[in-house]
């Protein structure tokens, strides 16, 4: 089975199959209809005798989510993308039965005039490292076979058998990895400190943080999708580090493909002799449980979800002590993201001078972002860490669609914040992005074009924030309500210059005073729109107006009588009947123009994209 595996994409010699079609069953794709390719691929398989001589495999992300559903046919690599049920029958017949590849079929970027080019080659593959992606549209991930033929649990049993928990802390220490939920705290301080602070303790745990709260953010759950194991084994591999025997992942009941993966992965590595007693015939034993989580985004803070663990109502605690000396049931914890595990094979099989020889300085290895917003190729990229944000965006992104122009990039979720043009060519690693007022955070990575108007962005994040505070203290309870309801009267036309002081003031008072980091760092999307932004912020007060174009309150809406032709069409879309004739023909023009009436007119912008010829504007 493992060479199998390990075959499919470099070519089928010795391959009992003759091809190997991947279909994405990633979330995307699946909502995109890939379950529906896999039906007809099986049907036709089924009609024209070649089951047992091509594999379906329904894999996890490859990443171009915006492209799905997405099918790759091996040994060629042919790369299929927004793939419809009719065109199935011609790639069976003409690529699977006839050998030749679909061209028109296939993605544009990897056709160039006659030749197919490699999907590597490609403007979205050329610059990814997939590191914690690695296996990630390339496995089944419901099989654990396929995982074993890419090297899994070969670490875990480097470990078990010739490495003493010592060792394995310091290659992690050694390596750099730092934690990629969003804090970077360094991985192998925090099991160095999990193992020795209470050298007596009879029970330890180890937690994996699934959760993924931030609007925007799909890396983990794209990573339990497409290779559950990897953080089975790394779970492994960090109880074995600080001598625990049991694990827990925390996973959101919203990601229920991950949910359902992960059960069919724990069952079979207990099945495999990779979890429960003696794990390769060795002393230590090691199980992990599912716990799933309702869908709060302050459950995804540590000792909040230690707590939404241990039966009760996910609110955080202080610090210290921290979960490494009391954590979960109050014995020694550690708590990891999803993100952080998957490297971990990697470090262990290939070395921590593989691992540091990737990023900068204090950032090693790789991110995984998931890239979303006003961008032509959304979807999950992987990159070492020191890319620049122009490269993601410009070349592993596509740039912006329908020729507008970038304004900025949010990253780090609610927590985070802006980073405007001038930041473009800035490596991004942690320090990079605090130095410019933004955090890392998770990896979303969400990109806005001039249409976008920051004051409305710091609102949308604002209200995320309210809405998910725990109410557990004050400042973040009240402070955060006080904020948005400034924003929203700023966004209505009724804000002042002082508001903006009173924005600072509380803003810098909610960062200090919050219990947990969710309060710490909710005005983050304010203060740095009010920096990199301010005159769009000014606008709104002092002007009255939205440059965007996108508050409401501060926009009308009118034609243009000299180019409107009369033709009606805006009328009839218009749900508050607020279109009617004129009296006036243009020069040149059969119909008399239309106009709006201001005071009926609710601002849903549905005349504009009727008109064909230009003749509304948005003030
Ligand atoms: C409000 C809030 C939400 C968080 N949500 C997540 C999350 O969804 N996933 C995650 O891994 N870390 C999240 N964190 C960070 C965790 O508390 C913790 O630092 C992290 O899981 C540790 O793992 P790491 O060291 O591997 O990054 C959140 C923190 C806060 C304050
Ligand atoms: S900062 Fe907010 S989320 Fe955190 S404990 Fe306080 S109220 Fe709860
Ligand atoms: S759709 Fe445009 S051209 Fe036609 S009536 Fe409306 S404003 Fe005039
Ligand atoms: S913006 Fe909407 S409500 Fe206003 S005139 Fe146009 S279609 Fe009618
Ligand atoms: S979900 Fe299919 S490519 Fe991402």
């Amino acid at each position: 089975m493992k060479g199998e595996v390990a075959l499919r994409t470099h070519g089928n010699a010795s391959s009992k199959y003759e091809r190997h079609v991947l279909v994405c069953g990633g979330t995307g794709c699946t909502s995109s209809g890939s379950p529906k390719i896999i039906e007809e691929l099986e049907k036709q398989f089924a009609d024209k005798g070649l089951t047992d001589k091509v594999q379906i495999v329904k894999t996890g992300c490859f990443g171009l989510c915006e492209r799905g559903p997405i099918m790759i046919v091996y040994p060629e690599g042919s790369f299929y993308s927004r793939v419809k049920v009719e065109e199935i029958p011609r790639i069976v017949d003409e690529h699977l039965i006839g050998g030749s590849p679909v061209k028109e079929f296939l993605y544009e970027e990897t056709v160039v005039g006659d030749e197919i080019k490699s999907l590597d080659d490609t403007s979205f593959y050329k610059k990814q490292h997939r590191v914690a992606l690695r296996n990630c549209g390339v496995i089944n991930p419901e099989n654990i076979n396929e995982y074993i033929g890419r090297d899994g649990y070969e670490a875990l049993g480097k470990v078990l058998t010739t490495m003493t928990p010592e060792d394995v802390i310091q290659t992690i220490l050694d390596s750099g990895l730092r934690g990629r939920g969003g804090g970077g705290f360094p991985t192998g301080m925090k099991w160095k400190l999990a193992r020795n602070i209470v050298p007596n303790a009879d029970q330890k745990y180890v937690c994996c943080n699934a959760d993924e709260g931030d609007p925007g953010a799909f890396m983990d759950r794209s990573v339990l999708e497409g290779d559950p194991h990897v953080v089975l084994e790394a779970m492994a591999i960090a109880g074995y580090a600080i001598g625990a025997t049991q694990g827990y992942i925390y996973v959101r009941a919203e990601y229920p493909i991950a949910v359902e993966r992960l059960n069919i992965a724990i069952k079979q590595a207990r099945e495999n002799g990779m979890l429960g007693k003696n794990i390769f015939g060795t002393d230590f034993c090691f199980d992990i449980d599912l716990r799933l989580g309702a869908g709060a985004f302050v459950c995804g803070e540590e000792t909040a979800l230690m707590t939404s663990i241990e039966g009760n109502r996910g609110e955080p605690r202080p610090r210290p002590p921290f979960p490494a000396e009391k954590g979960l049931f109050q014995k020694p914890t550690i708590l990891n993201n999803v993100e952080t595990y998957a490297n971990i094979p990697q470090i262990i099989l290939n070395g921590a001078q593989w691992f540091a020889s990737m990023g900068t300085e204090k950032s090693k290895g790789t991110k995984v972002f998931a890239l979303g917003g006003k961008i032509k190729n959304t979807g999950l990229v992987e990159v070492p860490m020191g890319t620049t944000l122009r490269e993601v965006i410009e070349e592993i992104g596509g740039g912006i669609p329908n020729g507008k122009k970038f304004k900025a990039a949010q990253t780090g979720g609610p927590s985070g914040g802006c980073i405007d043009p001038s930041n473009f060519d800035i490596p991004i690693d942690y320090d990079n992005l605090i130095g410019i007022g933004s955090m890392m955070g998770s990896g979303g990575l969400i990109v806005m074009d001039e249409d976008n108007c920051m004051v409305d962005i710091a609102k949308f994040f604002l209200e995320f924030t309210v809405d998910e505070s725990c109410g557990k203290c004050t400042p973040c309870r009240i402070g955060t309500k006080r904020m948005w309801e400034i924003l929203d009267k700023i966004t209505k036309g009724k804000g002042t210059l002082e508001d903006l002081d009173k924005l600072e003031e509380l803003a810098y008072h909610i960062k200090a005073n919050s219990l947990c980091g969710l309060g710490q760092t909710a005005p983050n999307p304010v203060l740095s729109t009010l920096r990199c932004f301010r005159d769009e912020y000014i606008a709104h007060v002092v002007d009255k107006k939205c440059p965007a174009g996108v508050c409401k309150d501060l926009l009308s809406f009118e034609i243009e009588k000299d180019k409107c032709i009369g033709c009606g069409m805006c009328a009839k879309q218009c749900p508050a009947s607020a279109i009617t004739r004129t009296d006036y023909i243009a020069p040149g023009k059969k119909l008399a123009a239309m106009e709006i009436d201001k005071t009926k007119c609710v601002k849903c912008g549905a005349c504009i994209a009727t008109c064909k010829f230009k003749a509304i504007i948005k003030k």
